[in-house]
């Protein structure tokens, strides 16, 4: 017995000083300049320009969300046969536009020739309201000169094709270094766009989150020195509860802006603004602005 306490001493003591170490020279997050500018209000972030009221990634969209003043308009990246970044979701086009095949089999002219809002319905598909009224897939280059004051949470949704270099010379060229969050579900693409990007506000990748998750779990989040300054989360993930009041504070004391994935209904938005979601990423702004008390002027939007 006292052969094994021995034993376990040494690295008993190592980690205990490790530890120590960890928690006195972490450092939290610093609020970057896209949400300093909110001050201490709720957001509301309109994914992928509120895909739930309007064709989703489409300058319509991003333009009504806009107008109907959401916080900040989410969008996803991918990349045009030529190079192009171009705004939409999926590997392929079938799902929302009137074309099939894969995004990158096609050039920018050809995407752009596509009716982006041929698939969208709010009725089961009973009527397209927008098949036919020119609603195209956007590259992030129009996105970037029609809405430069507007904040925007941008994904990276390709890995491996240069988007990251591509996505900062965008920025850089529009001047709106300051006015976006960069995320993606690869941990690598992050990583690149931070060491290409610096001072670019992102959110944590997987990795960061699972780190995150764990360090809560043990009860040690205070020793994180996070290099992202957002934290973009589902509430739950494989039946595990993410979004904890626990974890919520921890992420809060580490500095980070935690942003809920996809909340579409009010009581889901009620329960989860009162926990301490400091935003709330929604396919219906609308219904996120009216539980905030904010006026949606949705009634006020031109057709
Ligand atoms: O912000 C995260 C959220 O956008 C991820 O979902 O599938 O819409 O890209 P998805
Ligand atoms: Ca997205």
């Amino acid at each position: 017995m006292l052969r094994l306490a021995r034993f376990l001493l040494i690295p008993l003591a190592l980690l205990a000083v490790t530890l120590l170490a960890l928690a006195q020279t972490s450092r939290p997050a610093s609020q970057p300049a896209v949400l300093a500018a909110f001050g201490e209000q709720p957001l509301v972030i309109a994914h992928r320009g509120g895909r739930g009221l309007w064709p989703e990634n489409s300058l319509l969209a991003f333009q009504r969300a806009s107008d109907l003043g959401v916080d900040m308009l989410e969008m996803d990246l991918r990349l045009s046969s030529d190079g192009e970044l171009m705004v939409i979701h999926d590997r392929t086009l079938g799902r929302t536009t009137d074309g099939q095949g894969p995004v990158a089999a096609l050039s920018r002219e050809q995407l752009q020739a596509l009716d982006a809002g041929y698939r969208w319905s709010a009725d089961g598909g009973q009527s397209y309201p927008y098949r036919g009224q020119g609603v195209r897939i956007p590259t992030f280059a129009e996105v970037l000169e029609r809405f430069p004051e507007q904040a925007k949470v941008i994904e990276i949704k390709v890995p491996d094709v240069g988007m990251e270099a591509q996505l900062c010379a965008a920025l850089e060229a529009h001047q709106q270094r300051d006015r976006v969050i960069v995320g993606s579900f690869y941990d690598r693409s992050l990583q690149l766009f931070r060491e290409q990007c610096p001072g670019v506000a992102t959110s944590a990748g997987p990795a960061s989150v699972r780190l995150l998750v764990a360090l809560n779990w043990l009860g040690l989040g205070g020793l994180l020195s996070p290099s992202y300054q957002a934290l973009q989360i589902p509430e739950q993930h494989d039946g595990l509860q993410i979004a904890s009041p626990r974890m919520l504070q921890t992420a809060q004391e580490r500095g980070l802006n935690v942003q809920l994935w996809t909340i579409n209904e009010q009581p889901s938005m009620r329960r989860l603004f009162d926990l301490g979601a400091q935003a709330l990423i929604t396919d219906y702004p609308d219904r996120a602005l009216q539980v905030l008390g904010r006026s949606t002027r949705i009634g006020a939007l031109p057709e």
